[in-house]
């Protein structure tokens, strides 16, 4: 068994158990039947939120409108049947069905309940008190609560897939969490008007907060859907371009490859690494137009068919401009052959002049064609990659990059 799937099993287990600990030790208790029917109400409420929970297009996670639910039921009801309610009615159909692990689903149950545990006692310390509340210091309370349920519940939730991924817990919350957290603040105040909503009539009128959120979900789902489609897109895009060259094939996809983990290293923010690596697919695009003789020639090119093939960078340049998310990324396409000492094309901009994507890209793309075979010349083996790479620092390529190019090489490419 190997270790992070024990460390991670041990952990979720751990918050599993307090989290049952949590359950058996506070039992609800409903003197009148009219509460427990409300319960019950909203606890087909919060399921109903949770199977129409929105995914989140980048990530792990979902928006669903079960969380302020649940915090709704803690107000008015109290901790024991909010947490209850937390770990039970939050239960989805595939995790009824076995479709995902055990031990996931039970560790889902114990975060869940020992956030809303910790949400309960810190709204009660500001608070007082459970049921009716009176505003503004029941919003304060409120806001309070849930910022720690929230904050509570990314830590524990980060704290498992960091295990389970064997990753750092730092990673975790730079990519899956930090940018979730406005969207889960923002529902706070629709809790805090959950509360207010049932306090004026009752608990049914809640069926009418499910009504934005079926537009929100269908309307994001339509963006999922649309940016799953670009994404097939690019790659069928860069497919075609690889296919019409037997002895590129695969090239587009390892310099998107390279390309992302070079940004990463070198401290480009996420949205930039998530750009880079669809430019780096998309860096050749302008080759559509080329014919395959001049494509697949074999041997080196005449000065004309030199010119015609350098065109590239500044038609891929072009395409890409006219599409939204990518056209940031277009000055990249256009400077990818430039060189470090100015020789290069299509602008012979030197040094920083070059856009960094753009010498990114240029490193990323002659590494793979060193290391891949092609008609003209066997490939390199990855030392003498790395020797080429130093041989060219400072005069092709910018030494900062070929210096993060020599961590990737020898901490993942020759580790494999
Ligand atoms: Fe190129
Ligand atoms: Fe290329």
């Amino acid at each position: 068994m190997k270790k992070g799937f024990r460390l991670f099993n041990a952990y979720a287990w751990g918050i599993a158990g307090l989290g049952i600990f949590l359950l058996a030790t506070n039992i609800p208790r409903f003197e009148d039947g009219g509460h427990l029917a409300e319960v019950l109400f909203l606890a087909v409420l919060v399921a109903c939120g949770e199977a129409a929970a929105v995914p989140f297009p980048r990530g792990k996670g979902t928006a669903s409108m079960a969380t302020p639910l649940i915090l709704t039921v803690i107000v008015l009801y109290g901790p024991a049947v909010g947490m209850w309610v937390a770990a039970v009615a939050t239960l989805r159909k595939r995790d009824l069905s076995l479709e995902v692990p055990t031990t996931v689903v039970m560790f889902n149950r114990g975060v869940l309940t020992i956030c809303a545990y910790v949400f309960s006692q810190i709204y009660f310390m500001v608070y007082g008190g459970f049921g009716n509340i009176e505003f503004p210091k029941g919003l304060v309370a409120f806001i309070l609560a849930a910022s720690a349920f929230t904050l509570l519940n990314a830590c524990l939730i980060g704290g498992g897939i960091a295990l389970d991924m064997r990753v750092s817990f730092s990673s975790i919350w730079r990519r899956n969490i930090v940018w979730m957290l406005p969207n889960m603040f923002a529902l706070f105040p629709v809790g805090a008007l959950m509360v207010l909503v049932v306090q004026q009539t009752s608990p049914p009128v809640l069926v009418f907060f499910y009504l934005p959120l079926i537009v929100t979900k269908v309307s994001l789902q339509k963006y999922i859907d649309l940016w799953e489609t670009y994404n097939e897109m690019a790659a069928a895009l860069s497919t075609a371009l690889d296919a019409r060259d037997s002895y590129t094939h695969g090239h587009s996809v390892r310099v998107s490859e390279y390309s992302g983990k070079l940004a990463k290293l070198l401290g480009l923010s996420d949205e930039e690494v998530e750009l880079i690596k669809y430019v780096g697919l998309l860096h050749d695009v302008g080759k559509v137009g080329m014919s395959d003789s001049l494509l697949k020639k074999e041997g080196p090119f005449t000065y004309n068919e030199y010119e015609e093939m350098k065109k590239h960078s500044e038609i891929g340049a072009d395409i890409i401009k006219v599409m939204k998310f990518l056209g940031k990324g277009e000055q990249w396409v256009r400077h990818h052959h430039e060189r470090w000492d100015g020789t290069g094309f299509p602008d012979r901009l030197a040094a920083e002049e070059i856009p960094l994507g753009a010498r990114i890209i240029a490193c990323a793309d002659a590494f793979d064609a060193m290391t891949t075979d092609r008609p003209y010349k066997e490939k390199m083996s990855y030392e003498e990659a790395k020797e080429e790479l130093l041989r060219c620092s400072g005069t092709q390529f910018d030494p900062k990059v070929v210096e993060a190019m020599l961590k990737i090489i020898d901490h993942e490419l020759l580790r494999k």
